[in-house]
């Protein structure tokens, strides 16, 4: 009796849990190619024009980017535009189950330099907001100020926990870190799915690049960051494993990821693209 009932429920739960995996795989694979994509232009448009001492090039993106005769930040610039390559081309890489199983000297190898890299880049970007200045207003700047103090953080815990061998705290921490790292690919892809969506700027000034919209976008990407939200919620739907928390995370996943797919295109077709064309 008690088979006959519960039978049905466990398969419901399993396929709320398949839904669930197939949700963040999705989301994974949506991620893998987005980043790739950001990484892909880095290199073709920062990595090509410091190749060849075109250093002037960057400021086609970057308002401060390369200032004649100031050394010191123009390194700074560099490593963090440079560097980011590594952030944006490895992340992904660690995310693989596939990588993690079949190679785990390179993943713990990849990890180490994916951590020290964040704390670099990230210091580097605190260093260009507030000596060199940067675009958008004041709330963007502290927003994505914000943002660092969570990437050395999380780089800390997560290096913590790996070399405590508390592997299950490592995989939240190292989630977690990938988050909020994500946070300036995640501001681009946001902006640009609302431009597709829009048919182009809507709620906020182009020319300053400042306004409601960009307020929100900082505040919920960078200093609140909703992605940390959401992976909060993946987390608490696996060890929970109820029915219904769990098809309406992979629901939550599904929508987000149909809009990050909206963004990426727009962003590759819109940004990236055109600049190294
Ligand atoms: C950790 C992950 C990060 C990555 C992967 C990253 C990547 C990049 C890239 C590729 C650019 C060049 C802009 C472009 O061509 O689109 C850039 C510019 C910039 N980044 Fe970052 N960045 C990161 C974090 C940060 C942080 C945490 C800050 C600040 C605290 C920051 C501040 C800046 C600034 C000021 C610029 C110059 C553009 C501007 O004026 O806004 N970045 N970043």
């Amino acid at each position: 009796m008690t088979e006959q009932i519960s039978t049905p429920s466990i398969q419901v739960k399993y396929r709320a849990e398949k839904l669930l995996n197939l949700a963040a795989t999705t989301w994974l694979i949506a991620t893998t190619i987005g980043q790739w994509a950001f990484g892909g232009y880095i290199i073709a448009f920062y990595g090509k024009s410091t190749a060849l001492g075109d250093l002037e090039k960057w400021n086609q993106v970057l308002p401060h980017g390369y200032v004649k005769g100031d050394w010191t930040g123009n390194l700074v610039v560099g490593l963090h535009v440079l560097l980011a390559a590594v952030l944006v081309l490895g992340g992904p890489l660690q995310l693989l189950p596939v990588i993690r199983r079949s190679a785990p000297m390179f993943h713990r190898w990849l990890g180490r330099l994916y951590a020290t890299t964040t704390v670099i880049v990230a210091t580097g970007g605190l260093v260009m907001v507030w000596t060199r200045g940067a675009v958008g207003d004041l709330v963007q700047h502290v927003s994505i100020s914000i943002q660092t103090i969570y990437i050395i953080l999380f780089a800390l815990l997560a290096w913590r926990y790996a070399r405590a061998g508390r592997f299950d705290l490592h995989r939240k921490w190292a989630l977690r870190l990938f988050m909020v790292v994500s946070g300036v690919w995640f501001f681009r892809i946001g902006l640009m799915c609302w431009l597709v969506l829009n048919g182009g700027p809507a709620g906020f000034d182009p020319k300053t690049f400042s306004g409601p919209f960009l307020t929100a976008l900082a505040v919920l990407v960078y200093a609140l960051p909703m992605p940390l939200g959401i992976l909060e919620l993946y987390f608490y739907a696996q060890k929970e494993a109820k029915r219904g928390i769990t098809t309406a995370v992979a629901l939550l996943i599904f929508v987000m990821t149909a809009l990050m797919v909206i963004g990426i295109f727009g962003a590759i077709a819109g940004m990236w693209l055109p600049r190294i064309g």
